[in-house]
């Protein structure tokens, strides 16, 4: 049994066409998107209309919670700056009810009981928390307490945008804890040190390990004898052209609606980087709380580190100007 593994979308309908033509060829026998259809890029309309025509498994996204905590009015009133949150407010403009209605009622979480095989627990973040992701070196004893709960050897996620395929061992206690490194006791029983096969698929839409190419993978049932689990992972990377995405920010309207936010997402198609969370730590840690505008406070980043200079220069519409 091959199930292919999509995730981190984010309204990108030519890199989701891309990998979709690659899965022709590799046929696998179920597909599994795990969040976050929708945000950042200007096709989560098309995306989400792509998505419902498939039979594939879906699951909810934190992004797809911004937009139901937004138009359901579940949102703080600060949602509704147009300087801090117009990226937001136009897809908000872009969604239909009907894919609304669709989105709201995506499950969070999802356990797999394929006929002979190990069952896979999936999330798009930690269970319980979709915005809680885990990093390719995160450290083992971070991630086996967020799935402390998690009784499956397979755990699916996503939300980081980073490939993952790890065995994670919740590490045994000290000797002098237990009397034996091999056992831990829990409610007073002895447990073998658990393990779980964590595997992320990294990004279709909007990678950010730096590789900007449609990130999938594929997983293929084998023996837990061969592999922890009874899942074997191939990841895969799809080139596709992103020049139409990149031009539709501007065409769209969303770069004139959403403003830094819009402007950031851009970045990250370009650069396959953390764009978003450098311009937030920059800005605590050079301005003050209050008094800034959103606005300034971008300007006065891109002056101080020169990053849009960086990004232009790998901005494939740039280089088809020249
Ligand atoms: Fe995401
Ligand atoms: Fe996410």
């Amino acid at each position: 049994m091959r199930l292919a593994l999509l995730a981190d979308i984010h309204g990108n309908i030519h890199a989701l066409q891309a990998v979709a033509a690659r899965l022709e060829q590799l046929q696998p026998d179920a597909v599994i998107v795990v969040g976050d259809l929708i945000n950042a890029v200007p096709f989560s309309s098309q995306v989400v209309d792509f998505i419902r025509e498939t039979d594939w498994i879906v699951l909810r996204g934190n992004h797809e919670f911004y937009y139901l905590d937004f138009v359901g009015g579940r949102a703080p009133d600060d949602w509704h700056d147009p300087m801090r949150w117009g990226q937001l407010h136009w897809l908000a403009e872009h969604l239909r009810p009907d894919q609304g209605a669709y989105l709201a009622a995506l499950p969070d979480d999802l356990t797999l009981f394929y006929p002979h095989t190990e069952p896979v627990r999936l999330a798009h973040g930690a269970p319980g928390n979709h915005r809680m992701g885990f990093m390719p070196d995160m450290p083992a004893e971070r991630i086996a307490a967020a799935l402390a709960g998690v009784e499956q050897a397979t755990f699916i996620n996503a939300h980081t945008h980073q490939q993952i395929d790890r065995i994670i061992t919740q590490p045994a206690p000290a000797v002098e804890e237990t009397g034996d490194p091999a056992f831990y006791f829990e409610n007073g029983q002895p447990h073998a040190p658990r393990t779980w096969h964590v595997i992320n698929p990294g990004s279709v839409g909007l990678p950010l390990n730096g590789d900007p190419r449609a990130q999938f993978a594929i997983v293929e049932s084998v023996s837990p004898a061969a592999i922890p689990g009874g899942w074997r992972v191939s990841h895969h990377r799809v080139e596709y052209d992103r020049r139409p995405a990149l031009e539709a920010y501007h065409a769209s309207g969303m770069l004139a609606q959403g403003g830094v936010i819009s402007e950031l997402f851009y970045w990250e198609l370009v650069t396959a980087r953390w764009e978003i969370p450098y311009f937030f730590m920059w800005r605590r840690e050079h301005l003050p709380q209050d008094g800034v505008s959103f606005e300034d406070a971008f300007r006065a980043y891109k002056e101080a580190t020169g990053r849009e200079a960086f990004v232009r220069e790998r901005d494939p519409l740039r280089r088809q100007r020249r």
